[in-house]
């Protein structure tokens, strides 16, 4: 097992990425802290996970607002044990165009998708220090952070900033042994803020084109935060069928 006995906070851990990353971190043997804003969704993954044999607790927190944070982190040592793994997955966009987009709508994106995990990085971090035990912080990046986009202005602005964030991150807490890495989806599953798989949304990726898929991304996101992946530090790892490695405008075949 890769994860054994590691206690691991995941948060917006009730669909999708998040989901499918639980669920797998409980197989590989860890204790997961599912933390959702919506009670039931996060409650029903956390009870499915217990039945199938794992250790999982549902944790009701908004994300985005640094003393629920706080008090997150410490009722997950409280009822956990400890904390040796945050995966910052928490995010929203605005799919809205800078003629569009409200003030208070950028400034909503930009707390829930690049403070969000500064100020839960910084939570788990502080347990992580005192149990001087170090740990693992995998942010959530996208695609999107890497380009300008049609649509999305401050969801695209806020994962530039998760990516730099998450370098800085590394380098801050690499005295006390912390890594923090950096996972970039493109496509997968159901869109963010969505709940519906479309599967008519185009896949243009070398991967055969098929859509990606939350296992995708779970099965990367348990490689970082493991012992295997113990000299990656502060990079962006993509998992994203090879999108970004095509150059814009260019088809395959
Ligand atoms: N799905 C994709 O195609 C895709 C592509 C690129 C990047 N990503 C990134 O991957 C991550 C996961 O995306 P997803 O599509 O699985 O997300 P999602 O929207 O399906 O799920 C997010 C979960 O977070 C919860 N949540 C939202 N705001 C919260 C808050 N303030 N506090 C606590 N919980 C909150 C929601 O209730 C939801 O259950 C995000 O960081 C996203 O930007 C996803």
């Amino acid at each position: 097992m890769k994860l054994k006995d590691k206690v691991a906070i995941i948060t917006g851990a009730g669909r999708n990425i998040g989901e499918d990353t639980a669920r797998l971190f409980a197989k590989e043997g860890a204790k997961v802290a599912i933390v959702d804003l919506d009670k039931a969704r996060g409650e029903a993954v956390a009870a499915s996970i217990r039945a199938d044999g794992g250790v999982a607790e549902a944790f009701v927190a908004d994300v985005s607002i640094e003393a629920q944070c706080e008090t997150l982190a410490e009722a997950v040592a409280a009822k956990l044990g400890r904390v040796d793994v945050l995966v910052n997955n928490v995010a929203i966009s605005d799919n809205k165009k800078i003629m569009d987009i409200t003030l208070e709508e950028w400034n909503r994106v930009m707390a829930v998708t690049l403070t969000s995990p500064f100020i839960m990085g910084r939570a788990a971090a502080r347990q992580m220090i005192k149990q001087k035990s170090g740990g693992v912080i995998i942010n959530l990046g996208s695609t999107s952070g890497f380009y300008g986009r049609t649509t999305a202005l401050a969801y695209t602005t806020a994962k530039g900033g998760v990516a730099n964030l998450t370098k800085s991150m590394a380098i801050q807490l690499s005295p006390y042994n912390i890594r923090c890495v950096l996972a970039v989806p493109n496509k997968i599953g159901s869109p963010v803020g969505k709940d519906e798989f479309d599967p008519s949304r185009p896949t243009p990726n070398l991967c055969g084109n098929r859509p990606g898929v939350p296992a995708d991304m779970a099965k990367v996101i348990c490689f970082l935060a493991s012992d295997d992946a113990s000299f990656i530090n502060g990079s962006a790892v993509f998992v994203d069928g090879g999108v970004t490695s095509m150059m814009p405008g260019d088809r395959i075949g």
